[in-house]
Formats: C-alpha cells, structure tokens, sequence
C-alpha cells in the first residue's frame, strides 16, 4: 500500500512519523518528556519549550515512564499527522493510568487548530498550548497541577522567542536548526499553517546571528535558517533605522566563520530573489540548495491553490537559480488530487518535474483541512483511489529523477560535512555535500564535524558512497 507521505529518505531526516526524545540528564528533581511532529520548526520549538522548562526545575529524559509530565508537540499539516498523535494519546492513557499526578500536555498546531475542543475529545489531557504560548508553561503547569486542566492557545504579532536560547534535544552536536521567523502571511488554499501559526513576524537579526555563532564556538558547523517562507524576512530595529532582508540576514550568518555552512528553508518561488543567488554564490559556506515547493504544474490548480505564480514563472526561477549556480540542488513540495484536479493538471505536473529535475521531493496527497480557504470554498472532489494513483505515478517519476541525480555525481570529489556514524555500519561515516546529498564512506581517523573531501564511487537510490581523498 502506498503511504500518505512519500519522501526519498536519506540517513539523518528527520521525518514527519519520526519523534524527538529528549536525552538524559540527571541535574533535575522533576522529567519531562516531549515528543515532537511535523516540520522543522515544530522540533526547534520543542528545544524552545525544553529551555523553559529546565529554568522550572524540569530535566528533560527518554523514559516516558519516569517523566512527571508528557508533552506531544503537534501538527496538523495533513489528517494522517493528527491520527498519528492521537494514537499517542491512546498509548499514553495507559501510562498515565499507573502514575499518579502526571500531567499530559498537547503543544503546537493540533493544540492551536482544536483549541479547548481538544480537552473534551481527548479526556486524559491536562493542558493545551499553541505554538505562541510557550512562555505561559509554568502558570499552565501550575494551574493543571491544581487539578484544573489548562488552555492557552493566543496568537502574538510579536512573540518570535528570540530571546529564548533553545536547549538543543536529541541532537548530532554539528548541526542545528536556528528559527527565524513565525508564522505565514500566504494563504495557500489548501493549508492550515496560517491559522495554527498565525501573522508572519521576523525575529532580531542580532538574536539570530548570536545564536547562530554560539552554536559555532560549542562545535556546531551547520545551521538551517528556518521559516515557512524565508525570503520574505523583514526585519527592522526599534528606532527604525536598520533594516535586515533575507539576503543580508544570510550574509551576516555567513560571515560568522567560513567554516559554519548556513542552510535555509523553505523558499517560496513568489519571492526568492536573485539578491540572495547572489550572495549565495559568493559565500562558498552557503550551500548550494534551495527546496522551492511547486505544488502543481498546472497554472489553474496553481491558481485555485494561491500559490501566486504560474508554471511559466516558476521554470523561469529554476532556470535563474541555474543560471547563477550551475551546480545547485533543488527540492521541492507536490500535492496530487488538489480539488477539481484534472489528467491533464496531473500531467502538467509530470512535465514541470521532466523540466526541474528535483534532487529530493516530498510528495503528498491533498488532504482536507477544516477551516482552510479550500475546505470552505471547493469541494474535496478527487476520489482516493485517483489521488493515490496519481501520486504513485509522481513517486515514479521522482524516483528516476533522483537515480539519474545520484549516477551523475559517480567520479566527483565533495567537500563532505561529518554528520554521524552510518546507521549500517560503525567502519563507516556519513555526512552530506554542498548539495544536501548523503554520502557514506569508511571512517579511518575522520570524526564528526570535521570536513572531508570524498571522492564518489557508487550509489544507492538515496546515498552516495565513497571514499576519502587527500
Ligand atoms: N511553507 C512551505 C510549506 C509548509 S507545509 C511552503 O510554502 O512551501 C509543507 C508541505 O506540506 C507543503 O509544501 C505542501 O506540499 C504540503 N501540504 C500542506 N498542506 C497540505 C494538505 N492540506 N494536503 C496535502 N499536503 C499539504
Ligand atoms: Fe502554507 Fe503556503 Fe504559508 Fe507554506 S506559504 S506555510 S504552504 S500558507
Ligand atoms: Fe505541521 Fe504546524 Fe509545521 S501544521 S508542518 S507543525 S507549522
């Protein structure tokens, strides 16, 4: 059976289905545990929440057993996320059961979308938090340790948590995920982010780059810059006097040390400008990557959707990003069997991917949401079976794209980051290129975070596999 998400994995992502434990640590009278969903920002946030939560005495463990209070950070992207969490819940009454005075608490977008609905639907949870509450968890804890269950779900223009140094939770010590702005001013039809997440604001350059180099001077030798569309970062000082684009944000990151690699995500093709191509290419530390969500190949489904551009300006970027860096990776983002998706609106999409080549997608099916500008104005009017199969066809024809990226990289040497031992073997080191690409290759005397040139020998669908060169 085909699954709802369909991604190329590689060794590390971290996937939707895929949970962050928290690791052990035993300086704390009381333990939390907190299991984390959905994207990037969703796990930064949880590093955020774990930061508040040591200052009130509470360390962070792996053991949901020992843990005087569970916390499930949500998402709400997709139905089958919103089943999976509730699952969870299920697992966690049985714990809960057997051990007195402990407090279930949901974060995130489910927490925001359902609100205080949630407490009724789902009896064993104590406290629902949105993604804008976080600095409330004590009072919350206080209050649901008072036998009273707990909800705050206000949205902020403002919070950003840039003053927050998030602790960082189940981590490879060398690369880290650094937020840089909240929230989403697009209003795709099709998605819940805006009403989970609430008004785009942009954080504090300086809070950014701060965090950014102390992670650096700590071992760290990459950060992901982190927004639901980062090119549309707007910052500016109180007095009004400064203000920081997306570009110059990735400048300032960049020039924190040449040997910190700065990544960013997501890119939406509406407003990556050739101001950040160009500071991408002058700085060899930003990588050459760029994941630019297409959704759809055809310009009326991109219409119905709100996506704001056509196929034709959305090639032209990718022929752009090309043009001012031939050797870039590019990703992207495919929904099959948005409403009223016709053959020839899937085909479209068949041929916008024959014409990008993506290096990595993450392909869906559409889901509804309730609540979204889709839900309310167009029905959900493809049957499963023909999203399913469109999807299939999509998966395919990515599958051939990616087997094509991986073989041509066969007798190049990259610059490769070290990332971890491979999951297969401890003779073996992984990391990735410039390009995002895993490559695998023996360890002789290299270590984590240090950079090696590996000169590619072989593939698999989803990694590189070579070998050290001086
Ligand atoms: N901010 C990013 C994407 C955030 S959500 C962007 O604008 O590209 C990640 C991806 O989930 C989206 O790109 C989209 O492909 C998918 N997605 C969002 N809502 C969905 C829905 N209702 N059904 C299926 N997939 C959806
Ligand atoms: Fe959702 Fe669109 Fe915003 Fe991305 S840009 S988070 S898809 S509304
Ligand atoms: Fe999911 Fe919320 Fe992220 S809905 S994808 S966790 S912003």
């Amino acid at each position: 059976m085909l699954e709802e998400v369909t991604k190329v994995h590689d060794e590390s992502r971290q996937g939707e289905a895929f949970a962050t434990q928290a690791p052990d640590t035993q300086t704390y009278s009381k333990k939390f545990y907190i299991e984390s969903y959905g994207c990037a920002m969703n796990f930064n946030d949880s590093e955020i929440v774990a930061s508040i939560l040591n200052k009130e005495g509470y360390g962070p463990t792996r053991n949901v057993e020992e843990a005087s209070l569970i916390l499930i950070n949500t998402c709400s992207i997709r139905e089958k996320a919103e089943q999976t969490v509730r699952q969870r819940l299920t697992e966690f009454r049985h714990i809960k059961k057997n051990t007195p005075g402990m407090l279930i608490g949901v974060l995130g977008c489910m927490a925001e979308r359902l609100k205080a609905k949630l407490l009724e639907e789902e009896k064993l949870v104590d406290m629902v938090v949105g993604p804008d509450a976080y600095r409330s968890l004590p009072s919350l804890i206080a209050e649901a340790e008072g036998g009273q269950k707990s909800v705050n779900v206000l949205l902020s223009r403002e919070e950003t948590y840039g003053d927050i140094n998030p602790v960082r939770l189940d981590n490879n010590g060398v690369t880290s995920f650094v937020s840089i702005m909240r929230g989403c001013n697009n209003m795709c039809t099709f998605c819940v982010v805006p009403f989970t997440r609430g008004r785009e604001r942009s954080r504090d350059a300086y809070s950014i780059v701060r965090e950014a180099r102390e992670l650096f001077e700590k071992g760290y030798r990459e950060v992901t810059l982190l927004g639901q569309n980062v090119d549309s970062y707007y910052w500016n000082n109180e007095s009004g006097d400064e203000t920081v684009t997306f570009a110059q944000l990735l400048e300032k990151v960049a020039l924190i040390d040449p040997l910190l690699r700065v990544r960013f995500s997501t890119s939406h093709p509406k407003d990556i400008t050739d101001e950040v191509l160009f500071i991408m290419i002058k700085y060899e530390n930003i990588c050459n990557y760029i994941h630019l969500p297409v959704q759809s190949g055809s310009n009326r489904v991109l219409q119905l959707m709100n996506r704001t551009y056509t196929r034709e300006w959305y090639k032209k970027k990718v022929t752009r990003i090309r043009e001012i860096l031939p050797d870039c990776g590019l990703s992207t983002d495919i929904i099959c069997g948005f409403c009223t998706e016709t053959e020839e609106d899937h085909q479209e999409t068949l041929d916008i991917m024959e014409f990008a080549h993506y290096d990595l997608a993450y392909m869906y099916f559409y889901s509804e949401r309730p609540g979204t500008l889709a839900a309310r104005r167009y029905q959900d009017d493809i049957p499963e079976e023909v999203k399913k199969r469109r999807l299939s066809e999509v998966v395919a024809l990515h599958r051939r794209h990616s087997e094509e990226s991986m073989k041509k990289e066969i007798g190049k040497t990259y610059k490769v980051l070290v990332e971890g031992r491979s999951k297969k073997s401890d003779e073996q080191l992984f990391g990735r290129n410039d390009q995002n690409k895993v490559i695998v290759f023996p360890k002789e005397n290299f270590k984590k975070g240090d950079y090696v040139m590996v000169k590619v020998e072989d593939c698999t669908s989803g990694t590189l596999i070579g070998k050290a060169v001086i």
